[in-house]
């Protein structure tokens, strides 16, 4: 199967057909992410939390995205894979900005990069853009700016900041940004949004008037256990199954049920005697 392209993506905005996009940090939840018909991956610095148990995004390296995109796109080889620019691999400069998203091409072999931010990035978004490179915008709650936000809040809850919100998509629109990715606005906002650009928008947390939907792999299958943002809805509890199973094996190692004999290798015929007499040993009993 080719790979899933942004012309496949902008085929589907314009057939109406939803994006699937979900995050993925590792080769066999990419695998899982494949075989389920998901769209889009997005290998997210939320890997600071999910993976690491980090209390944010914001010490997330260029070094530990690699890893991870390059373990993701080896189990999704048919997916559009997004590489996501962690905190300060961006920022400083323009030159900075495209190296690293170049080193998530070369590297990881992504599709495309995503950075944060509307109005004050977009000189990072063209210089990157002007490198060749599909860039994926991030506005509304940006996770690495949470502080200057007042925390992991929504955003664009007054029609003041509403407007501002809508400002950040235009602009981020207008340097370059082939998708845009609208996170913990009112779906409101959002269809405004939607209507005023011509870029696919795709939500996380913004509610359904766009072109698909972004959720996190580890609350999807209720693995995260720290917080559970209002636009998470869990559709697994592996948390429980696989604590479950631990337990189950905590208690079969004190019992000695297991390894029970279908978990355990035979000697070859005659070669049990042979080998206590070689080093004179004798079993307890029989
Ligand atoms: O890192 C990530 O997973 C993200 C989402 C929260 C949008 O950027």
């Amino acid at each position: 199967m080719p790979r899933k392209s942004l012309t496949d993506l902008y085929q589907m905005k314009a057939k109406g057909e939803k994006i699937a996009w979900l995050t993925s940090y590792d080769y066999p939840s990419a695998q899982f992410c494949q075989a389920a018909g998901i769209d889009m991956i997005l290998v997210g610095d939320s890997l600071g939390m999910c993976v690491y148990g980090y209390n944010g995004t914001v010490p997330v390296t260029m070094d530990q995205c690699l890893v991870h995109t390059e373990a993701v796109r080896r189990g999704a080889p048919d997916l559009f894979v997004v590489g996501d620019m962690p905190f300060l691999s961006y920022q400083v400069s323009d030159a900075d900005a495209v190296l690293n998203a170049g080193l998530f091409l070369k590297k990881a072999d992504v599709d495309a990069v995503k950075l944060e931010g509307g109005v004050r990035i977009v000189d990072r978004i063209k210089a990157i853009s002007d490198a060749g490179i599909v860039v994926i915008g991030h506005i509304g709650l940006t996770p690495q700016s949470s502080g200057l936000l007042g925390g992991h809040k929504a955003q664009g809850r007054t029609a003041q900041a509403a407007q501002l919100t809508l400002e950040d998509a235009l602009a981020v629109e207008k340097a370059g940004a082939k998708l845009l990715l609208v996170e913990a606005i009112p779906p409101e906002v959002t269809a405004v949004i939607h209507q005023r650009l011509s870029i696919p928008v795709l939500s996380i947390g913004g509610g359904l008037p766009c072109d698909g939907q972004l959720l996190i792999i580890s609350d999807l299958i209720g693995q995260f256990q720290a917080f559970t943002p209002k636009f998470v809805k869990k559709y697994a509890n592996v948390a429980q199954v696989i604590t479950e199973a631990i337990k189950q094996y905590v208690t079969e190692v004190k019992t000695e049920h297991f390894p029970g004999p279908e978990f355990t290798y035979s000697m070859l015929p005659g070669e049990e005697e042979k080998f206590y007499q070689m080093v004179g040993y004798t079993p307890a009993s029989k």
